[in-house]
């Protein structure tokens, strides 16, 4: 290691990951050191303005050990996760020069020198968001930057997926497949992108995120217990799931809607119904949850009702839409409903029967209701707390007895849509950890 004060320098990388939220579920491991899933599976990367980790690495000479920050509070780094994938990246670090500053680490240096990591969400952790997915994807991003890691983003993808297995999908933007891999070594099991967030830039995604006063069991917890438990997951993985991933990629590249909807709720359904497979069962979604779906279906019929009135030819119409779903939805461990609508049409529908059904309650102002691309409530009318209040009951709401209202069940709505994939942040201004002694700001 050259360097003129080799106790001073702190050498910095900061990187902004999205999170990713799945249509062909992962769910189950063949191997829980490597993170080696017993099936495929495909994600939407959303907008990381609306949902993504940021995280700064450093290296210094003067630090003594590992050390990471999430959200401001210290934890500890002695989890198998994060060491395999620090040792991961640190196997592949390469030669790093900084002439202006002095700095030239060689590729065996990297060992002997410790790093700190600051990871900050821009969205609640607690809120069941995948965090862990974008936590990852952005730790092993940036340390590929910091240490100067050659290689390209599959292998990325690959030690992400030791950190968490849904955050190698979140190494890239749009839509993206981890491919289950068949080596026992895991260097097959990838991702890869099929196609990146401009290919089907119309779809919007609406998220609920639900009130939930129970702790739900974690995903590595819940999927070991089905693994051995449920004999549905073994039919899914070696049956189902091979044939829905060709599915599911011909009706993203095809930007087939009806295809993709039909899916996404199918494969949301069977992973909840491997839940209750499981011994004891898993109940993530709870009755709010369930409204949701209900809703889900109601939309759907009223576009169907919509887009009917609009033909002369009713009956062959009918036929051609008969089964066409205008809305879907899927869930991951948790109660949040994240719900894709094919266009911002179909979104404002959506958005306005959301707010009638599950009003904000009257502490909490809409700017604090629903969060992200706000643009859909302006286009959807709806610019005050009292436009909600003024929202007709729709068109399927009985007449004989008021529609019932839930306020109070969701905690807020966040609206975003396919985004990208990490991106290196330039600048210290960026940065979660101070310059010159590499603690937090
Ligand atoms: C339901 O990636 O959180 O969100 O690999 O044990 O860290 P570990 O699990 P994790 O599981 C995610 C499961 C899921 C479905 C999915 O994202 O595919």
């Amino acid at each position: 290691m050259g360097e003129k004060d080799s106790k001073k320098w702190v050498l910095m990388a900061t990187a902004r990951s999205p999170t990713n939220i799945a249509v062909i579920k992962y769910w189950g491991k063949r191997d829980e050191t490597l993170i080696l899933p017993v099936n495929g599976s495909i994600s939407v990367t959303l907008d990381p303005s609306h949902l993504s980790a940021t995280t700064t690495v450093a290296v210094s000479p003067s630090f003594d050990r590992d050390r990471m920050w999430l959200n401001g509070k210290e934890i500890l780094l002695s989890g198998g996760r994060f060491q395999s994938c620090l040792r991961e990246i640190r196997r592949r670090a390469e030669d790093v020069e900084d002439e202006e500053r002095g700095i030239c680490i060689k590729r065996e240096d990297w060992e002997g020198l410790h790093v700190h990591i600051a990871s900050f969400n821009n969205f609640p952790t607690a809120a069941g968001l995948a965090s862990s997915a974008a936590g990852f994807a952005c730790l092993v991003f940036a340390l590929a930057k910091l240490m100067n890691v050659k290689e390209e983003t599959t292998e990325l993808s690959s030690i992400a997926r030791q950190g968490s297995g849904s955050a190698c999908r979140s190494l890239y933007g749009g839509f993206v497949k981890w491919a289950m891999g068949n080596k026992e070594d895991g260097s097959d099991s990838i991702a890869v992108q099929l196609a990146n967030e401009t290919h089907w830039e119309d779809l919007v995604i609406l998220i609920a995120v639900v009130c939930s006063r129970q702790k739900e069991t974690s995903s590595t917890t819940g999927m070991r217990e089905s693994v051995e438990t449920s004999s549905l997951l073994q039919y899914r993985s070696q049956v189902v799931v091979p044939r829905r991933l060709i599915q599911m990629e011909e009706a993203i590249q095809k930007r087939d809607f009806p295809s993709f909807a039909k899916l996404t709720c199918a494969d949301s359904n069977q992973f909840h119904a491997v839940c209750l497979d499981t011994s004891p069962p898993i109940f993530y979604m709870n009755d709010t949850s369930h409204r949701h779906v209900q809703l889900c279906f109601l939309v759907y019929c009223i576009c169907l009702f919509i887009r009917l009135l609009d033909y002369r030819n009713f009956q062959d119409r009918w036929n051609q839409f008969e089964g066409t779903p205008q809305v879907t939805y899927t869930y991951d461990a948790g109660p949040n409903a994240v719900l894709i609508a094919p266009n911002r049409k179909v979104a404002h529908l959506l958005l306005q029967r959301m707010l009638f059904y599950f009003p904000p309650p009257s502490e909490k102002e809409l700017d604090s209701y629903v969060l992200g691309d706000t643009s859909i409530l302006q286009e959807a009318g709806l610019h005050s707390k009292k436009d909600i209040e003024a929202l007709l009951p729709p068109a399927e709401a009985k007449t004989n007895a008021p529609p019932q209202k839930y306020t109070g069940d969701i905690n807020y709505f966040i609206c975003t849509r396919p985004g990208s994939g990490p991106v290196l942040l330039s600048g210290d201004d960026q940065a979660l950890l101070n310059a010159e002694t590499g603690l937090p700001k």
